[in-house]
């Protein structure tokens, strides 16, 4: 039987596919972005208690009102943006929903939605199941790889056109590690406004920053309020990437259209889970400054090791995955670098080819998460020292 040509236009995720080969090689898996270690145990005490309290029943479709109560008061807290958590918010299964949610709502067939490639991969299929078509504008590795990739602003410019109806903005940005600087959002903003359209920005890292790297969401830049959709989720941030708790944030007559996709979509997140969420977003100012020293030091780590067996490994500014260059390793090409890793090596990555459109690019790149305890980083680095006697 024949499948929709929607569905047929995608390949499963690679990032995923990647997890189930560790699985089976028994090899460490820094493929895909999922802590190892604990919660914090303020945010499982709270999950625990919302079970003993029977928050069994949906919750408001879009969202428990005190976990959006607890969104708005954070976002004016670290954004200085002030939001009504009664039409401005709605929660979601994880930012994964947020996104599809918010194109399927605001972009129809023959728009185009404007994407900075490489990408996190799930953006592709999400502008074509809404019907639009992503349009890549490419960020370029810095040639020194402790330097900041790149876009080339003439060639973010040439993207803008009559059909554009959003931009997608991920920063801090998986896979290179971009914090976007205040300078270049003000570009996207200047771009956005001429053009009239939307930017949608995914800022679920946005606590894991290093080298006094700022994140700065595009809804506080002066002008981008109103026309800016801000998802993020629990997931990263407090090391929950299993409980699917996520939001967008977007001024009223867009929230309302996003709301309605939600409701059909899955009707709501866990109930329990957005009570304990609550809990975690009013957590103390210095868990999130520990939580990003401790990545800082695995980031150090990884680093070093990569390096040291030959990678061309690019530094992160925030979120916790390396970018690397394989051409002095001398492989064919990512997928048959990443197979080798997985199968031989016992380390599993994603190819870098996974991460870009139709371009071709990232055939020499490959990207390590580190988001792992320090005894599977050791696993992980001793195993990646076979590489030099191969
Ligand atoms: C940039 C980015 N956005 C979204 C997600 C998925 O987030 P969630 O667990 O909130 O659906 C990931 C997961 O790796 C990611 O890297």
């Amino acid at each position: 039987m024949r499948v929709s040509k929607k569905a047929a236009q995608f390949t499963e995720s690679v990032i995923r596919d990647m997890t189930r080969q560790a699985i089976h090689h028994g090899a460490v898996n820094l493929a895909q972005g999922f802590p190892d270690f604990p919660a914090p145990d303020a945010v499982k005490q709270a999950a625990q208690e919302a079970v003993a309290a029977d928050i069994n029943q949906y919750a408001i479709t879009w969202g428990a009102q005190n976990f959006r109560r607890a969104i708005a008061h954070k976002f004016e807290k670290w954004q200085g943006v002030s939001i009504d958590p009664e039409r401005e918010i709605t929660v979601c299964c994880g930012s994964t929903e947020a996104m599809i949610a918010t194109l399927l709502a605001l972009a129809d067939p023959g728009e185009e939605v404007i994407v900075f490639e490489p990408f996190y991969e799930n953006y592709g299929p999400d502008a074509i199941l809404s019907g639009a078509t992503p349009r890549y504008v490419t960020l370029y590795p810095p040639s020194d790889p402790d330097g900041e990739w790149k876009f080339d602003p003439a060639e973010l410019r040439a993207a803008f056109s009559r059909k554009t109806r959003a931009i997608i903005v991920n920063t801090p940005h998986n896979p290179t590690g971009k914090v976007f600087t205040r300078r270049e959002l003000e570009l996207v903003r200047d771009l956005c406004v001429e053009f009239d359209v939307l930017a949608i920005t995914d800022e679920i890292y946005e606590h894991i920053l290093y080298n006094n790297a700022q994140h700065i969401s595009i809804a506080s830049i002066e002008g981008m309020r109103a026309r800016t959709v801000t998802i993020n989720s629990l997931s990263k941030t407090y090391s929950v990437t299993g409980w699917r708790v996520g939001w967008a944030i977007a001024p009223p007559d867009l929230t309302a259209a996003i709301r309605k996709v939600h409701d059909f979509l899955t009707v709501g997140a866990a109930a329990r889970l957005q009570a304990a969420g609550a809990a975690a977003l009013d957590l103390w100012d210095a868990y999130y400054i520990e939580s990003a020293e401790k990545y800082n030091e695995r980031r150090t780590r990884l680093l070093d090791a990569l390096r040291a067996v030959g990678f061309k490994a690019y530094k992160p500014s925030g979120a916790y995955y390396i970018m690397t260059d394989i051409s002095s390793l001398g492989s064919a090409d990512d997928r048959t670098f990443a197979t080798r890793l997985v199968q031989e090596i016992g380390v599993a990555s994603v190819p870098g080819s996974s991460f870009y459109g139709k371009s071709g690019g990232g055939t020499q790149q490959v990207r390590f998460a580190f988001c792992k305890r320090s005894e599977t980083l050791d696993r992980a680095i001793g195993n990646l020292q076979k590489l030099q006697h191969s």
